[in-house]
């Protein structure tokens, strides 16, 4: 079967990319990032791609890219964390071995705190990232088979969580109930 091995989906900050590398490296596979597809594809870094067209148009740059990746690659995929805002980006990810990485509100500040590379929580980044999970948890519960929390875990003890998650799956015993949580 074809398509991406793993992809992960999760909040800003919450280590999709550390993880997501270090997952490729575990399963000797490529290792993919749709926000870097669509810098690549816009040509201009993505608090640009903001402020100049705004966000419905970096959406739809980011529904392309997400299709087009679930498409191509066959290794390890992350999405940025509004992926799963788009209604057509999440019927896209139905069936795939979607893993959600989960952080509480005090993990989120301590790791991403004031960026300003993160246009969505440069202002008041507590309350944002309050709003921002009420707006998006259900999302990220419905599109994943398994969740992964975060907390207090090293990338490597998150990547080998992530492995253990999707174990069932890759030894047929079918899928995982969806949202299931791993400890
Ligand atoms: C966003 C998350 C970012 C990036 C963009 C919007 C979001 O990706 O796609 O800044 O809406 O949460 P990361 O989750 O990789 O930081």
């Amino acid at each position: 079967m074809s398509g991406p091995l793993v992809v992960l989906v999760g909040p800003m900050g919450v280590g999709k990319s550390t993880v997501g590398e270090l997952l490729a490296g575990l399963l000797s596979t490529g290792y993919r990032d749709t926000d870097a597809d669509v810098v690549a594809a816009a040509g201009k870094p993505i608090p640009e791609i903001f402020f100049d067209e705004g966000e419905e148009h970096f959406r739809a740059l980011e529904r392309q890219a997400v299709r087009t990746a679930l498409a191509e690659h066959t290794g390890v995929l992350s999405l940025g964390g509004g992926a799963v805002l788009d209604d057509t980006t999440r019927a896209l990810l139905a069936g795939q071995p979607v893993v959600y990485l989960s952080m509480d509100v005090e993990e989120a500040v301590k790791r991403v705190g004031l960026n300003t590379a993160r246009p969505l929580l440069a202002v008041n980044p507590r309350r944002q990232w309050r709003e921002l999970m009420e707006a998006r948890r259900h999302l990220y519960t419905e599109v994943a088979r398994a969740t992964v929390a975060t907390d207090g875990r090293t990338p490597d003890e998150v990547a080998r969580a992530v492995l253990d998650a999707l174990e069932p799956q890759e030894r047929g015993d079918g899928p995982a109930a969806p949202g299931q949580e791993t400890t």
